[in-house]
């Protein structure tokens, strides 16, 4: 029995190729938008204008001096401090990951001293409780994305980019090419927008990750850019004939 040939562009309908290259030119178009909107929605995070591998941690995983705890000691509470080298003593802890151990340890007897006075339950109740570790936790970590917000995000993305990627392949498929390369190629963007999203999470807590986020990212970027652009091309300007599979 023959093996059954399958499609190329050359065998599909001018219209067909029309609407194939106008749905590729828009989703290119929605690509570059997208990348614009992730450059205003991270640049300057670190204080520094443009995009940097600093904004990225910053953005999933947070900033030490931007927790609540943090920013205090560094401004309005600094004055409540005894002794100004406990503000170094404090920073490095929540640098660390603020954990119970130290807290017991380091950063109890400075709170007792300096802040419970004012920041305990019952003088004032709309205060930071900063009498016990789980209170003072909460204000000593830092901001970062929220586990729900990274879930919703990742649901958000998985969903609508799989069925991009898969339209693209579709018309990808087309192309007269060596088929061992393009079923690796189909498969590129889909395991690199995987590996993305897992990395927003591991970067939440392992800000190295980062680069993870960006590697992954500008591989699916371009994995995608290049099975449109040849598409388009062979669409359109190649003429390799006959029955070469
Ligand atoms: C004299 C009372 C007093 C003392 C002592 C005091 N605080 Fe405060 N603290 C306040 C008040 C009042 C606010 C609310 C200020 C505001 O919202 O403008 C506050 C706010 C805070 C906040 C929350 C800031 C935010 O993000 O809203 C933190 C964290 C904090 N203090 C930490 C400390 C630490 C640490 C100490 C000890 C070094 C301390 N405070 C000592 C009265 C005090």
């Amino acid at each position: 029995m023959a093996p059954e040939r399958c499609n190329r562009f050359k065998d599909i309908s001018v219209s067909e190729k029309v609407l194939n290259t106008i749905f590729l030119l828009t989703i290119g178009m929605g690509y570059l938008m997208a990348l614009v909107n992730t450059y205003y929605t991270h640049e300057g995070l670190d204080g520094r204008p443009g995009l940097t591998i600093e904004d990225i941690v910053i953005s999933y995983h947070g900033k030490s001096d931007q927790t609540r705890l943090g920013t205090a000691i560094n401004g309005i509470m600094k004055n409540n401090l005894r002794h100004a080298s406990d503000k170094q003593v404090i920073m490095d802890w929540i640098k660390k990951g603020a954990d119970e151990e130290s807290y017991n340890a380091k950063i109890r007897p400075i709170l007792d001293s300096d802040c419970v006075f004012c920041h305990n339950p019952e003088t004032n109740p709309t205060l930071p409780n900063l009498t016990e570790y789980s209170t003072v936790s909460e204000v000593a970590h830092s901001g970062g994305a929220s586990l729900p917000r990274l879930v919703q995000v990742s649901h958000v993305h998985l969903f609508g980019i799989a069925f991009i990627l898969f339209f693209i392949g579709k018309i990808f498929l087309l192309c007269d090419m060596n088929p061992h390369i393009k079923r690796i190629a189909v498969v590129i963007p889909f395991l690199s927008m995987l590996v993305d999203v897992v990395s927003w999470f591991i970067t939440k807590t392992t800000p190295s990750f980062a680069y993870v986020v960006v590697f992954s990212g500008a591989l699916m970027g371009l994995s995608m850019g290049l099975q449109i652009l040849l598409s388009i091309y062979q669409m359109w300007f190649y003429s390799k004939n006959e029955d070469n599979l």
